[in-house]
């Protein structure tokens, strides 16, 4: 048995105003009818897959229940974080959590916010790792890379590394969130696949390479999984030694220093929907390129996104080429396609203002 391990506690500012704070993007229904994280639930479900662990923060553990209840999905269990620290310990928290109810736990950790969609390819390329990871080695998915993108890990292929093999393959290293001059020189070397931050191992092998590269984090996370506490059903992790932790992520703590790592090759799409260019090409534009939601129509335009998320408001766009625009009740966003990775600004000003 696979025990998917489910990360929600980010909160994704480029994909703003659907993406709040109270709101963030794993929530939200941005492709189809159900949210990001209820996909996430459906792909690792099935035979071989256990119910999920979902490590998620406070303010959204009653959005997490409910939309688990939509999707008729028990999770083994939902450990709320007393803060974000980022992806380290809150793994950590899920192997220790895991490896006292099973100890020979195999985790698959993934995001909760990534477009996969071909769910029946993923699970079959989980199912394959799995002998790897029953080996002791840290099992990363890696995508074949399309671009010198700065804001994933890149994973060296191992001399001799056939990454079309449909078998995980050894790493010679990772790296993660290169510089642009070392991302170019990665993509012009043709032997690196791009992290997909979705990660199998066994919950032991993951302690021990805690224990080896960050026994004082191993340490905090082991006591405030110990003294966690039973609310509404909720694991709440204790909070002082939570607290203390420092903000790191489990691909600088582990990644980039151990060396039992492999990589299960995926071809299939997979998106982290880094902003709505991604939004508008993951969804697929009609012939003329836009990609309308309910509520809204599009007149003469070509290659835009229009969306309208809310009942009342009705967006129309007469003539635009290449624009996105987003109106929610409360808020609307429009601004070329090109220019939609500067929704970060609109949300640090609006920060600013309040
Ligand atoms: N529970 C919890 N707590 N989840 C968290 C926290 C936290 O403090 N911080 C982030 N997450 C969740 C996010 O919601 C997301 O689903 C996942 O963990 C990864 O975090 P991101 O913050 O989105 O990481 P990233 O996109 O910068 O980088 C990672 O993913 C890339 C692929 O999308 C890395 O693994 C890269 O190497 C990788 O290429
Ligand atoms: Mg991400």
């Amino acid at each position: 048995m696979v025990h998917p391990v489910l990360l929600c506690g980010g909160s994704g500012t480029r994909l703003w105003p659907v993406s709040r704070q109270s709101f963030p993007k794993q929530f939200s229904a941005l492709m189809g009818a159900e949210s990001l994280f209820q996909g996430a639930v459906r792909r690792v479900s099935g035979p071989g897959f256990a119910a999920p662990v979902v490590v998620t923060g406070d303010p959204f553990r009653f959005i997490v229940s409910e939309q688990l209840a939509a999707v008729q999905t028990a999770a083994a269990g939902v450990l709320i974080e007393p803060e974000g620290r980022n992806t380290a310990p809150a793994v950590v928290a899920a192997a220790l959590w895991l490896a006292a109810r099973d100890p020979a736990a195999v985790m698959l950790v993934a995001p909760s916010d990534h477009v996969i969609p071909e769910d029946a390819a993923f699970r079959a390329a989980v199912r394959a790792a799995v002998p790897r990871a029953l080996a002791g080695d840290l099992v990363t998915f890696g995508i074949t890379p399309t671009r010198a993108e700065t804001g994933y890990g890149y994973l060296e292929l191992a001399a001799g590394a056939d990454p079309a093999a449909g078998a995980p393959q050894p790493l010679a290293r990772f790296v993660e969130k290169p510089g642009a001059a070392q991302a170019a020189q990665m993509i012009a070397a043709g032997n690196y696949l791009w992290n997909a931050g979705i990660f199998l191992f066994t919950a032991k092998a993951l302690v021990a390479a805690f224990r080896a590269h960050a026994p004082d984090l191993l340490h905090a996370v082991d006591k405030a999984v110990a003294d966690a506490v039973c609310d509404l059903g909720f694991t709440r992790l204790a909070s002082d030694p939570w607290r203390a932790l420092s903000d790191i992520s489990i691909d600088y703590a582990i990644m980039e220093k151990a060396r039992n790592l492999a990589v299960m090759p995926y071809a299939g799409r997979w998106s982290d929907l880094g902003g709505w260019e991604a939004v508008w090409q993951e969804t697929g534009p009609d012939a003329a390129g836009n990609v309308c939601s309910a509520h809204a129509t599009a007149i003469d335009c070509a290659g835009s996104l229009l969306r309208s998320d809310s009942d009342g408001v009705e967006l129309v766009g007469i003539g635009l080429t290449d624009m996105i625009a987003v109106a929610m009740p409360d808020a609307v966003l429009v601004a070329p396609r090109a220019e939609s990775q500067r929704v970060k600004e609109a949300v640090a000003a609006l920060k600013g203002r309040a």
